[in-house]
Order: C-alpha cells, then structure tokens, then sequence
C-alpha cells in the first residue's frame, strides 16, 4: 500500500504540464483492436490504468512498446476473445474491449468490470446496444458471453436512456465495422469520446455529427492504422487549477492544446478562479474564493462529476455555502467524512447533494482514499491544512494522474511518497 504525507501550508507557484487524458487513452487503446496495422498514440500518460489496460491487450495478443510518452501497438496477432475476470476485475473501461472483439470475433466473453466504487456503474445499456446490434448477450452471476445472431438488422437505431460515456464508446467501437449505418441518439459528447470519434476516422471509420443530436455510423470494411494526439486531460486541469487558487498560489497549466475548458471554467471562475489563456497554456490564481449557490454535474458540456470531489474541498475554502449536487453516482459524496473529520463544516444532505459552509481551517489527519477523484481532493485539503497529512492506499490516485508527486513537489508543495 502505497501512502502520501503531506506537510500543509505551502502556496503552489510555478508551470505545471498537464497529461494527456486518462479517459481518452483508454478506449484509444480499445479501437487499436479494430486494425491489424500499427496504431501509435502519443500524449499518454504514464498511470496504473494505462498499465492494466495494456495488460490485458497483451494478454489477447497484442505487442506493445512504449517510447517516452507514445504507444506503439500491433493488433496483428489477436487470438483470444475472452476477457480474464482478475485483470478485468480492477478496470471499468476494460469494458471497452469488448465492443472491438465482438467487431474482430463476433463473440466476446467477459467479466463485470471492475473500477472505483462510486456507485453501482450498471452496463445495461452496452448490453442491449448489443443486442440492437445484433448480438446475443448471456448472464450469469456477473458473467456474460456475446456471440453474433444470425442476421441482424442492417441499419439500426439506439436511443441511449442516459448518454453514459463507456455505453457509448463500446457502442461506436462494435458499430463501426458493421454493414449498414447505426444511429445512437442521446450519446455521450464528452472530449474523450470526441477524441475516440476522431481517431477512428482518421483510421478509415465514417463517423459523423459529433456534438449534434445524433451521431452517425457508416460501417466500412476495414480499418488501417494511424498515429494521434490523446488530447489534454481536463480533470487534471480542473485539478491543478483549484490547487492553485486554495493555496492562494500562481500556477501555469502548460501542454493545453485542444483542450476543451469552458464546460469546466464558468464555475470555478464564478468561485473565485481567475484564468489567462494564452496559446496552450493559462495561468491560474485565485481573487477572493466565494460559495457558489447551486453546481449540478451532469453528461458533457455540463460540468462532470469527475471534478466534484476537488471542488468540495476548494467550497470549504471559500466564503459562504455552496450546495453541491451530483446526480451521475451514488456514491460519489460519501468521501466527505475524511474533510469533515479534517475540520471542513459539511452536510450531506443526501447521497447526491452537500452543503458546505466556508471557509474553514483544515488539520492534518490520516485517512485512507476510497477513489482516484476522492484521493485527489484529500490530497488538495492536506496542502492546504495545518499539520500533516497521510493519505493512504494512494497507489489509487496513481490509477488516473501522472507524477502527482514530482508535479506538486516541482510547484512548492511538501509531499511524499512512501510504500
Ligand atoms: N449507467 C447505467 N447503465 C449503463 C451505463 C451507465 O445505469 O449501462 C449509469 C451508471 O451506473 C452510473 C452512470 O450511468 O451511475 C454513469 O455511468 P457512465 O457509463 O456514463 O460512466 P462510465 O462510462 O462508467 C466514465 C468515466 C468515469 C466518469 C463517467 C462520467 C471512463 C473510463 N470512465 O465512466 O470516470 O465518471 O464516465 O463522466 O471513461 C474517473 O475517471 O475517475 C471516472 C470514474
């Protein structure tokens, strides 16, 4: 078990690179599945999640190599369509893969997907997308096996009942090598989808009206290979900017190229946040921090539920009560008893929404993280808390953000690593 100790009390100054997006690289890496020629992505950040992701492509056949912050992957030699329950166990978007087997086998075997316990992350929706697609989906205990019907409809149409962002992607990723066109309706339009949508194309898919109301598949008959850009992760931005303002510090966020930032600026902007946007950078300080009245997370381009655990922690330092609602997970807001054990003045009024009085002065405490986002903001409450900090199981931050330690460290802060 890995630990962080913190020693609260520095401000953050300095230029900081921001990492190429967690939940873009990884059904990036899913949709190299779908060629036999090489696929190179660069802009990857060095996280766990990436390391299992491509433990598990290796384990179905896959050869891959990295080289500074590129992947180079062969899909040539693909022989397995059986997802192995361990791996797949301690990864929600391993889900991922199962859309390109289905593509490639036109069966799939496979395990519940495992990931941070936020909420129940059903995947009924991949399932009957399948289903629409012309596969027959069997469960048993958490198991499932996908195997291709006879026929299915030529064109189809999927109106998802909620735009969730994996049912999506696996949806794009089983469709785009099908006869006939599919239409989803109600999809998710998060940047890391975009980034999905962009790549595919560029490796021969017909894929239009991303960002419009329907999203449209043309299937074609092969895919080649490509070299693309994961863009910019916006969670980390939105992370590395509220550390900035809590710490009453000056940070620039470089490598922000393509980055798509307003859907998760107005608010911290509302709070206090003041941003400069010049070329791909944009320095980051903090005005006067007040409470926001309402934030509401929601699908893209409403703010994302991903960033809502480090903006508790940036509501217990600003003036007046924030009410903080997310409606995505159930279970997202539970973490919140490790910052009012802190000193943070919160209420949970029920598991999707808190109400937090500000500001307030945060001690130093030892706590363990449930999930990379919650592990995060502890991390921004003990830079800002007096005393020391000790965050433990911290190798789960390490799941979705780069060099935490180096970065921070290289900006001012005090904090360690220890196994
Ligand atoms: N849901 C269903 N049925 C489905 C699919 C989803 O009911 O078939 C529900 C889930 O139970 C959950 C909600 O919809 O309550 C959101 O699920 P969604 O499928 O949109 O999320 P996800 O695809 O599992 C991705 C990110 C998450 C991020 C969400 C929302 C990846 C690998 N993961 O998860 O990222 O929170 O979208 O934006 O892309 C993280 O990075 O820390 C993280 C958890």
């Amino acid at each position: 078990m890995a630990k962080y100790i913190i020693e609260g009390g520095h401000k953050l100054n300095g230029r900081v690179k921001i990492s190429g997006n967690k939940n873009s690289i990884l059904p990036c890496l899913a949709a190299s599945l779908l060629t036999e020629e090489e696929v190179v992505l660069t802009n990857v950040p060095n996280i766990t999640d990436v390391e299992v992701m491509v433990e598990i492509l290796m384990d179905l056949g896959a050869q891959i190599g990295r080289e500074g912050d590129s992947l180079k992957v062969s899909c040539k030699n693909i022989n397995k369509y059986v997802l192995s329950s361990d791996k797949v166990g301690k990864l929600r978007a391993s889900v991922l893969l199962v859309g390109p087997l289905l593509a490639r086998f036109g069966k799939a075997d496979f395990s519940h997907p495992g990931g941070d316990v936020i909420g129940k992350r059903a995947i009924d929706l991949h399932l009957s997308g399948f289903e629409k697609l012309g596969y027959k989906v069997e469960s048993h205990d958490l198991e499932y096996k996908a195997r291709k019907r006879w026929g299915g409809d030529k064109d189809v149409r999927i109106f998802l009942e909620l735009p969730t962002v994996t049912g999506t992607e696996n949806l794009i990723l089983a469709a785009v090598l099908k006869p006939g066109v599919t239409t989803l309706r109600n999809y998710a339009q998060e940047p890391h989808v975009g980034d999905l949508c962009k790549l595919l194309n560029q490796m021969g898919a017909d894929i239009e009206g991303f960002g419009g109301s329907e999203l449209t598949i043309k299937g074609v008959k092969v895919l080649n290979g490509t070299e693309f850009r994961i863009s910019p992760d916006n969670m980390e931005f939105g992370t590395y900017a509220i550390a900035a303002a809590i710490t009453r510090g000056e940070v620039i966020l470089e490598n922000c190229r393509d980055l798509d930032w307003e859907p998760i600026v107005w608010p911290l902007e509302k709070m206090g946040l003041i941003f400069e946007k010049k070329d791909d950078t944009f320095k980051v300080k903090s005005d006067r921090l007040q409470a926001i009245s309402t934030l509401t997370t929601g699908w893209w381009p409403s703010f994302p539920t991903d960033l809502m655990s480090v903006v508790v922690v940036l509501a217990t330092q600003s003036k007046g009560v924030s009410l903080l609602r997310d409606w995505v997970y159930e279970s997202r807001m539970f973490f919140v008893d490790r910052l009012i054990s802190m000193g943070a003045s919160i209420t949970i009024a029920d598991p999707h929404r808190v109400l937090v009085s500000g500001p307030t002065s945060l001690y130093g405490r030892t706590q363990e993280t449930p999930d990379i986002r919650a592990g995060m903001a502890l991390v921004l409450a003990s830079l800002v808390a007096e005393g020391k900090s000790t965050i433990n199981k911290a190798e789960l931050i390490e799941r979705g953000y780069e060099n935490v330690i180096e970065k921070l460290s290289s900006l001012g802060a005090n904090i360690n690593r220890a196994d």
